[in-house]
This record gives C-alpha cells, structure tokens and sequence, in this order.
C-alpha cells in the first residue's frame, strides 16, 4: 500500500529546499501531503508545493481544504509519518509545549504516526539552551530530531543550524518507512569510529573515522528490530534511537567494552577504525617543545577482531578492511587470518568511498569465496545492503 508522508513546512529561508524534499519522497513513490504555516508561504508559495506533491496544500485550519472534514484530524489519520522540514526555534517551542493554534501544530498532537523534525536556524539561537531544552523534550517523548549541517548560513554565519542536506532527509523517512523486522531476536555488537592513543595530554594519535558507518550500521540494525550495543570511539555523530552506547577513547577501553558485551552477542560488526599502535609511555604533562628532534616508541595495540575471531563459537564476526592498494587480496587475508564470516571491503582512495564521507563503495567478501559489489551509495544504505548480506548467513541456521 502506497505510504503518506505529511510533509509540514514552516517560516525559514530553508523552506524552499522543503520542495526538493517534497518531489523526492513522491519521487520514492510516496504520497505526500503538504501543510505549511501562514509564514512558510512567504517564502514559497503553496502552489509549488501543490504542483510538486500533486495534493492540495494545507495553511489554514479552517479553510477550503475537504471541505465538511476536520483537516488536521484528517491529515493525522492519514500519516504514516509526519515531517517538519524546516522546523524553525518558533515550531520546536510550540510542539515542545503542545501549542495547537496552527495546522502543523495541531496535527502532530493529533496523530500517532512518528514525527521527525529536520530544525534550520542561526547557530546561536540553535545553540541556545532553550532550543536545546526543547529538543531534548521532544526527542524523549519519541519525535526524531534530523541532525542539521555544519555550514554557511542564510544570515551570513557559518556554524551548525544549517538544513541537513535534502538527500539525508529523504534517507531518514525512507529507512523509518522501510523499517524490516527481520533481525528481531538478535543481539548485535557494533563499533564504530577512531581511537585515541595519547602521546600527552593534549596530543593523540588517531585517523579520520567519523564514526559515520558504524552509526549506520547501529542505527539501522536497530530499526531492523535488532537489541543493539554500539561501543563507540570519539564521535560528533548522534547515539541512535533506541540503541545502547558506550563510549571509549583507546583502543584498549574499546577491547574491554567488547569483551564485556560479547559473550551475549550473536552478531558482531567492526567498523572501528581502531589504531594499531600506542606510545609505550603517556607524558603525565605536555611535552615541551624544543629544537631537538622527538622520538616516539610505539608498541602494538591489541587486535580486537583477531582475539574475536579466536572464540567466535557460533557467532558471526563482520570486520571492514580500509585498503588503499591490493583491496581484494588484503581483505580476504584478513578474514581469513581473523576467522570472520564476512569482510566489509572499502578502497579508502576512491572518492565518495571511506572515512568521513556520506557515502561509501565496498565489496562483501564472504568466507566460502563469494563476492558481492556494492555500488557507490549512502552509508545508510550500505547499512542496510551489509545487514541483507548477514542475513544471507543466518538463513543457514547459523545463529
Ligand atoms: O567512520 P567513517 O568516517 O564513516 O569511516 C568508515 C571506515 C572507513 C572507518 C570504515 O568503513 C572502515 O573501513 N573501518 C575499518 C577501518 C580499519 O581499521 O581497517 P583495518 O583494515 O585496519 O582493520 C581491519 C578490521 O580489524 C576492522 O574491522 C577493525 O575494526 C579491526 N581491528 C583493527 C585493528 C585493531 N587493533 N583491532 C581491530 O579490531
């Protein structure tokens, strides 16, 4: 059956990208119906909402719209999800303290579906406590909050408050939409993001892992009905719904984490960027700097997968392997040499693919030979290709 998205547009600059989400959700082949706010259609008018969405636009809660019908009852009935896009400091206060006087407003209090809402404003009202207080507030009762970009802004600012990209949003409804229950009953182990190792207080040697794939990964196999543990290094990403984190700094602390959670585990996925070296020695205080030069010794930090694979038992061990040369030939070495079921295989050099990007390129090298190639896409959707794959494995009544 064909889903519907209510799509609620309120009054930003950012309202016009709100058309782009409008015509990829339909694109999706979604139905969407549009209610915007009295200001939202100063900035964009309704009839390039009704154009793009092919249903008539909502802004009046008493206007001509199904004319006899209560509107916002109605659109509330009709959701399978409502999205908020762009969702200004004005609308986040009033859904935080259930106003009602407008139809955005009243019809998130009316419906049942999941309500997301992908904020846009200046960074320092995006910052500001009260702002923060109420999204809090929201997240806690259930509403999904849409991360929103580091950037330029409209007032001339550069700073967190910018509307995340179009792509992402479209990302996040589609994966809630989308949501498979066929890892309901697993308990799943993933880590994600760099590690630490420090030389001194204030000075570390890490890599660029932004923790990207792991959350994904997390995120999605939750949303797939999975009890999810994420054990995660330093991140700017946000803990996903729903599922347990644990943060850690080094990759010794993550070692631990892992150790603890595994013995419950069935699945467990390695996205970690772990680093394999530490200094031997941490400088209780910064090292000073002088003209000779510094030396550093390194010793070899524990290879976690490895020790996995040595007691893996029944349980599938997923590993990724960064490659910038020989990818095939060193990843199957490594599942091989760590007793993995399948490796997560990603060419670091190519462009869109690996650390920090939105998106990734990699092949799934199975344990019996087989190679799957996945085309260049999100990290969401790679989330979700990978987590086909396991589920390939656990249809063999492995687990
Ligand atoms: O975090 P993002 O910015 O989204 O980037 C994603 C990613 C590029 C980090 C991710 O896709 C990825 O490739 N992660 C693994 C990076 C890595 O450490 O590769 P490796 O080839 O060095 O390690 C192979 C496997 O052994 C990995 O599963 C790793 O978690 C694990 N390992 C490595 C070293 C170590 N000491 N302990 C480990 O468990």
């Amino acid at each position: 059956m064909v889903k519907t998205v209510i799509v609620g547009i309120t009054g930003s600059i950012a309202a016009y990208k709100a058309a782009e989400v409008v015509r990829g959700l339909c694109k999706q082949g979604l139905k969407v119906q549009v209610m915007m706010t009295e200001r939202a259609t100063q900035f964009i008018t309704p009839l390039t909402l009704e154009t793009l969405s092919g249903n008539p636009v909502v802004v009046d809660m008493f206007g001509k719209y199904q004319q006899g019908k209560v509107q916002h009852i109605t659109l509330a009935k009709q959701a399978d999800l409502v999205l908020i896009v762009p969702a200004t400091a004005a609308t986040i206060g009033r859904l935080a303290t259930g106003i009602a006087s407008d139809m955005i407003g009243a019809t998130i209090l009316a419906t049942q579906a999941p309500v997301f809402l992908s904020p846009a404003m200046n960074s320092q009202m995006y910052k500001h406590p009260i702002v923060q207080d109420n999204l809090k507030h929201l997240r806690e009762i259930g509403y999904q909050i849409i991360t929103p970009a580091v950037g330029p802004l409209a007032c001339g600012d550069i700073g967190d408050g910018r509307l995340a990209d179009v792509s992402h949003i479209i990302e996040q409804v589609i994966s809630h939409l989308d949501a498979q229950t066929d890892l309901v009953g697993k308990n799943i182990l993933v880590t994600a993001g760099p590690t630490r190792e420090f030389i001194d207080p204030v000075r570390f040697i890490s890599n660029p892992s932004s923790g990207k794939m792991g959350y994904a990964l997390a995120r999605a196999a939750a949303g797939r009905g999975a009890e999810v543990v994420l054990v995660s290094g330093p991140t700017a990403e946000q803990p996903p719904a729903g599922v347990k984190v644990s943060k850690v700094t080094t990759a010794v602390e993550m070692l631990r984490e892992v150790m603890e959670h595994y013995p419950g585990m069935d699945i467990i996925i390695k996205a970690a960027a772990v680093v394999d070296y530490r200094p031997v020695s941490r400088a209780r205080q910064k090292i000073k700097k002088g003209d000779a030069e510094l030396q550093l010794t390194l010793e070899r930090n524990p290879d976690i997968l490895e020790l996995l694979g040595g007691q893996k038992g029944q349980k599938i061990l997923v590993g990724f392997a960064a490659e910038t040369q020989d990818l095939l030939k060193n990843a199957r070495e490594k599942l091989q040499r760590k007793n993995l079921d399948l490796i997560v295989a990603n060419d670091i050099g190519r462009a869109g693919a690996g650390f920090s990007t939105d998106t990734n390129i990699a092949s799934v090298l199975h344990r019996d030979g087989r190679i799957v190639e996945l085309p260049l896409c999100s990290k969401t959707q790679l989330a979700h290709l990978i987590l086909d794959e396991i589920i390939s494995i656990t249809s063999d009544d492995k687990v």
